[in-house]
This record gives structure tokens, C-alpha cells and sequence, in this order.
């Protein structure tokens, strides 16, 4: 074996790779459990394209079929059921991992200099990602599929002069036809992982080259022993590697007992009117989309103009990307800053929460009246946060990471 290793190693870099990301990467000490999620997402990936393969096998990519190949994958298939709802399961559970990843970013300011760029390709891995989960939500053919991807398409048509050409350009077609499900098809089984593979390589070669950050958001490169490695840094392997196996496990129990009792999560991963085949006859009475994009549909309802909420809703999720400029604040950890900036991040919290609620019932004039509030509320998060981060009384950073055993 040590004869094939050093054959490898002398015409591929297997050993350096191996000892840069895994058995020599240095993280703090207090890392704790939110960063487990970032490995949760890849667990997550893996998951998505192994049964994405699966899946593949038996479902018919046409508008005639799709509906009854996926009955088919239920009913028939061996195992398809399984495969179905690992695979439906995992894209909300890759969401709520995904939120919880990046509410983690934003607890202990990881977006701040010098991570700046780890958050960006992660925010381009968040557009990405909701591209893939809106294009695969139109293969099952149901009615919520397409009446979903009809109001998300229309939406093109608010842009001034050529909108009604883009519309036409993503559907392929003047409605949601055979061809955009082929299309749509496309983009999700191939187009969109790849970019996704390629863009979470990026994500992680750019976190290792600036290294992690921690609880206290205190950069650990600056102080190191005589050995060059960091005093409050331990290696990835073994000791991440065990933590973030044990939590893993743990969160496969909860996957598993999800699939397994309540795989449509009451209406909430798989939508009732998806059991239905679509009919372009029949608009269903309540158009929502699945969970994870409930918060920005509510800012899109919350305006009355349909192309101004259009913008609303894009600038919602675009705003996010200027967060490492937009914080003005010395610290980076939630920790060690003051008051205003702790309020600030409870209310985003809750104004993501109650909109993404609000964007799942059907509009009543009491609903629309506080979409409005909750995204007035959203977007003053960002955009007042250069003035709060700046005021707020911070509190001295320690020199060392606190870890408690
Ligand atoms: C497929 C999706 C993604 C995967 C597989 C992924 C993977 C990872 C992994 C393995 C880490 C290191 C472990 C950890 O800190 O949790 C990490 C760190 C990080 N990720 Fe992601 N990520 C994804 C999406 C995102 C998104 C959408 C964002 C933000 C918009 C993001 C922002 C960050 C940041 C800022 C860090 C550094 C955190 C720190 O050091 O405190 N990631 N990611």
C-alpha cells in the first residue's frame, strides 16, 4: 500500500490535499454545534444526487408521463417509494440546514473581512439552490407544479419592454408546456449540480484559505505557537471529524424518522395539490409555493404593484450579498456586541419567520397589512445597519478563544 501511495503521491498531490483540508487544517477549539451545518449540507448534496440518479432511472421527463411515472416510483418501483421521499424530504431539509448556516454567518459575523469571499460564492450557492428546488418542483406535474412555475415565470413579464420575451425564452413555449418541463428537466438533473459541485469546492477552498472563524470571532492565525499553528486551534481530523460524525448520525435519526412518519410534513415539503396532475384548465383556489421560499413570496404579495414587488422580492435576497460592507461593527461575533445589533438579528429573525408564515396562507387584508410591516421590518435590518452597527456599544474582545469543557 505505501508503494501505491508514493507511486500516487509523486504524480498527484493526495497527501498535501489530505493533510492542507483534513489531518493539519486548523479550527478553534470552540467551534460548537452550528458548524455542523456546513458539513449537514454536504451530507445533504450527496443525498440529493445519489437518489436524484435513482430517480432518474424511472421518471419520464414529458408532460404526458411525468405525473404517472412518479405514482409509478411510488407504487412500483422497489424501494422508489423510499428514494422519492429521501429525495423530497432532503430538498427542505437541505433549506432549513442551508437557513440555519447562514443564520449561523450572521451570529458570529463569518461574512466579515477576511471571509468576505466565502460569503459571496455561499450566496451565489444560495441562488443556485433555489433555481434547482424551483426547477425540480416542476417534474412531478402536478397541479402545484405548475401553477407554481406559472406565477414564478410570469414574474419576467414585469421587466419593462422585454419582459413578455423572457417569459417566452424560460418557458420555451406561450404557457408551461411539455417543452419547458423538458427544459426544466435539463437545467435540474445536470446544469444546476454541476455548478453547484463546482461552486461548493470554491466556497470550501475559500474558507481554508482564510480558515475558519468561531464563537468569539476571534481569528486564530494571529496568535500561533513556535511551531506556526495556531494556540487555540486543534486539527479538523480527529477531532472535528468525530464531533461532526456523531452529529450527523444524530441528524440522520431525525431524516429517517421524517421520511418514515411524516414524509409530506403536513402539507408543508409536499403540497396537497401536488397529489393532483396538473390542469391548465384548473387553477387551483390558494397558489403557494413550497416553505423555503414563503418569506419572499409574502414580500412579493405585500406590494401592490406586480412588478415592483417583483423587484422588492429580488432586492430581498440580492441585499444579502452586500452584508460584509453593510456591518460597520469591530466585532464580528453577536457575543460581543451591544444591544443594537442583538435586537436587530432577534427582529430579522422574526420578520423571516412570520413572513415566510404569512407567505403560505391565503391573503386576507389583516395578512397583507402585516406582510407589509414584517418586510419594512426586513429590510430595515440592512439597510439601517451601517447606522446600529456603527452606535452600538460593543464589548472588548479576549485575546483568546473561551472554551468551556
Ligand atoms: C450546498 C451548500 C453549502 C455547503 C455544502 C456549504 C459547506 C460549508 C462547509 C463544509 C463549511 C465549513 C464548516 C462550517 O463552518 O459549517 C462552510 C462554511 C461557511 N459557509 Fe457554507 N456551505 C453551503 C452554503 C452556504 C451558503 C448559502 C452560505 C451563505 C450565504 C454559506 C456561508 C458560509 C460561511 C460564511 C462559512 C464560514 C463560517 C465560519 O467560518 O464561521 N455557505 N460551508
Amino acid at each position: 500500500m505505501s508503494g501505491l501511495n508514493t507511486w500516487i503521491n509523486k504524480r498527484f498531490p493526495l497527501d498535501k490535499m489530505m493533510k492542507e483540508h483534513v489531518t493539519e487544517y486548523y479550527a478553534s477549539k470552540n467551534l460548537n454545534i452550528w458548524y455542523a451545518f456546513g458539513v449537514l449540507a454536504l451530507v445533504l448534496f450527496v443525498n440529493q444526487i445519489v437518489t436524484g440518479i435513482f430517480l432518474t432511472m424511472n421518471y419520464k421527463p414529458s408532460a404526458a408521463e411525468a405525473f404517472a411515472s412518479v405514482e409509478y416510483i411510488m407504487r412500483d418501483v422497489e424501494w422508489g417509494w423510499l428514494i422519492r421521499y429521501m429525495h423530497s424530504t432532503g430538498a427542505s431539509l437541505f433549506f432549513v440546514v442551508i437557513y440555519l448556516h447562514m443564520f449561523r454567518a450572521m451570529m458570529y459575523g463569518s461574512y466579515k473581512a477576511p471571509r468576505e469571499l466565502v460569503w459571496i460564492v455561499g450566496m451565489v450557492i444560495y441562488l443556485v439552490l433555489m433555481a434547482e428546488a424551483f426547477f425540480g418542483y416542476l417534474l412531478p406535474w402536478g397541479q402545484m407544479s405548475y401553477w407554481g412555475a406559472n406565477v414564478i415565470t410570469e414574474l419576467f413579464g414585469a421587466i419593462p419592454v422585454i419582459g413578455s420575451d423572457i417569459v417566452e425564452l424560460v418557458r420555451g413555449d406561450f404557457v408551461i408546456s411539455d417543452v419547458t418541463l423538458n427544459r426544466f428537466f435539463a437545467f435540474h438533473v445536470i446544469a444546476l449540480p454541476l455548478v453547484l459541485a463546482l461552486l461548493v469546492v470554491v466556497h470550501i477552498l475559500a474558507l481554508h484559505e482564510v480558515g475558519s472563524n468561531n464563537p468569539d470571532g476571534i481569528e486564530i492565525k494571529e496568535n500561533k505557537d513556535a511551531n506556526g499553528n495556531p494556540v487555540d486551534g486543534i486539527t479538523f481530523s480527529p477531532y472535528f471529524t468525530s464531533k461532526d460524525a456523531v452529529i450527523t448520525i444524530g441528524f440522520l435519526i431525525i431524516f429517517a424518522a421524517i421520511i418514515f412518519f411524516a414524509p409530506t410534513f403536513g402539507g408543508l415539503f409536499l403540497e396537497p395539490a401536488n397529489f393532483e396532475p396538473a390542469n391548465n384548465l384548473k387553477t387551483p383556489e390558494h397558489i403557494a409555493p413550497v416553505w423555503y421560499f414563503t418569506p419572499f413570496y409574502a414580500i412579493l404579495r405585500a406590494v401592490p404593484s406586480k412588478g415592483l414587488g417583483a423587484l422588492l422580492m429580488g432586492l430581498a435576497i440580492l441585499v444579502l450579498f452586500f452584508l460584509p460592507w453593510l456591518d460597520k461593527a469591530q466585532v464580528k461575533s453577536v457575543k460581543y456586541r451591544g444591544y443594537y445589533y442583538k435586537g436587530a438579528l432577534a427582529l430579522f429573525v422574526i420578520s423571516f419567520v412570520v413572513l415566510g408564515y404569512l407567505g403560505l396562507q391565503t391573503p386576507t387584508p389583516v395578512g397583507t397589512l402585516m406582510s407589509r410591516i414584517f418586510s419594512v421590518i426586513y429590510f430595515a435590518f440592512f439597510l439601517l445597519m451601517p447606522i446600529y452597527t456603527k452606535l452600538d456599544k460593543n464589548k472588548p474582545v479576549p485575546e483568546r478563544v473561551t472554551f468551556e469543557h
